[in-house]
């Protein structure tokens, strides 16, 4: 009944109160609509739920992340499952070692950040979302790959049309296809003549004489842009408002820099930017004391399970300072983000590079204080604020 209540008053913009009250009366909960592909789908809030699930590959499976978006985005390690996936994956990490992250600080990182907060800095006001902040990780990912920055727009118009394929397909098709048409001649150069570059590491990485095909090279390069930029901006985002709203926090992050890996972590806590992962059930199964029959979705609501009463005290509450910071906001198990010492490396420069360039940085109030919302994906929507033009801690 009361789990009723709660999915009948589901307001899509600010569902943890909907989580809060499944987490503490039915942590596995049906929902009354079947998802895209007619599946039964439960949606999963608790951490020990989501543990179960997300540790279990063999009994709940990544293969429905292809059903939707697979049908344009073409082979994604999102998607696959056990020797496939874990070879696959291997091929791919080796572009994310340390030492390239340490090169992607230094060379790109920190100046893109740096060069986007100059061109708004003279203007004393900004909205930093849109201004700077949902710039900078699709300029990252296109520095990685060696594309003309000039073209990041085109890579940032890409990214939103093949999140929108989700539920619009002719969108997202349209955008597959002319990513694919812009990387095709990128490829070949780079597979003739590698360059230190991440497109050059993908097309010549191998393992015991295995490589990713054509199809896979395109698929991956096709789900970094949705996975490594809008996740990044937006976390980054919440961080940010997070500091200009909690009371006191902007000044001690003004003082003490190392605070921001606290921020940082707490914001990934408090409301990740991706709200849940998806699985299919391969075989019965009983979460959390829910049975769920083969075939059905589940959506894990790790935005969910990081707000968990039993693990922490408080969880609705930012708290930069609570010592009970543990999360899945990068997931659980083998699809575990792959980007993640990235996404955490731009979030840190992304934040001391604003604060230090847009002095006295505050919120405008000149506009209604911003809130995080939206369900499967969260953010503030706008960040209006005010600033002088200075360098300084
Ligand atoms: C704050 C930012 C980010 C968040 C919250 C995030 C979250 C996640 C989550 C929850 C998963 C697991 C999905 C699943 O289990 O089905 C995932 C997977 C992945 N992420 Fe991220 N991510 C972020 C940034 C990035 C960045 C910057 C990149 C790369 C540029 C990236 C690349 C990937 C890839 C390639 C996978 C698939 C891994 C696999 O299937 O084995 N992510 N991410």
């Amino acid at each position: 009944m009361a789990e009723e209540m709660a999915l009948q008053h589901f307001d899509p913009e600010q569902p943890h109160a909907m989580w809060r009250s499944l987490r503490a009366t039915r942590p596995v909960s049906p929902i009354d609509r079947p998802n895209e592909s007619g599946r039964q789908t439960y949606l999963v809030t608790t951490r020990a739920g989501a543990k179960q699930v997300l540790l279990d590959p063999e009994t709940f499976s990544s293969s429905i992340n292809g059903e939707h978006t697979g049908r344009f985005m073409g082979p994604m390690i999102l998607a696959m499952d056990g020797e496939r996936h874990c070879s696959r994956r291997l091929l791919i990490s080796h572009a994310f070692r340390t030492s390239q992250i340490a090169r992607w600080e230094r060379e790109l990182i920190r100046p893109i950040i740096t060069e986007l907060c100059a061109e708004i800095a003279a203007a004393g006001r900004a909205e930093l979302i849109e201004e700077v902040i949902s710039r900078f990780p699709v300029q990252v990912i296109c520095g990685m790959c060696a594309i003309p920055a000039v073209d990041s727009p085109r890579f940032l118009q890409w990214a939103k049309d093949i999140h929108r394929g989700m539920l619009d397909e002719a969108t997202g098709r349209a955008a597959a296809g002319q990513m694919r048409a812009y990387l095709e001649p990128l490829v070949e150069q780079r597979r003739a003549a590698p360059g230190d570059d991440l497109i050059s590491d993908i097309v010549h990485s191998t393992i015991d004489g295995e490589r990713l095909d054509d199809e896979e090279i395109y698929g991956f390069l096709r789900l970094l842009l949705p996975a490594g930029s809008e996740s990044t901006f937006r976390a980054t985002s919440t961080a940010l408002l997070a500091i200009l709203s909690t009371p006191g926090l902007v000044d001690r992050v003004r003082s003490d820099r190392t605070l921001l890996a606290a921020v940082i972590e707490e914001t990934l806590r408090w409301d990740v930017s991706n709200s849940m992962v998806s699985r299919v059930a391969t075989r019965d199964a009983m979460v959390e004391g829910c049975p769920v029959s083969a075939g059905s979705a589940l959506l894990v609501v790790t935005n969910s399970a990081n707000r968990d009463e039993g693990e922490h005290s408080d969880p609705e509450i930012f708290d930069v300072d609570r010592t009970d910071r543990r999360h899945i906001a990068f997931g659980l198990g083998p699809h575990q983000c792959l980007g993640q010492p990235l996404a955490r490396m731009e979030m840190h420069v992304g934040l001391d590079v604003i604060l230090s360039e847009l002095g006295n940085l505050r919120l405008n109030p000149a506009y209604p204080v911003p809130v995080v919302t939206g369900a499967s994906f969260r953010s503030p929507q706008a960040l209006h604020v005010l600033f002088e033009e200075r360098v300084s801690n």
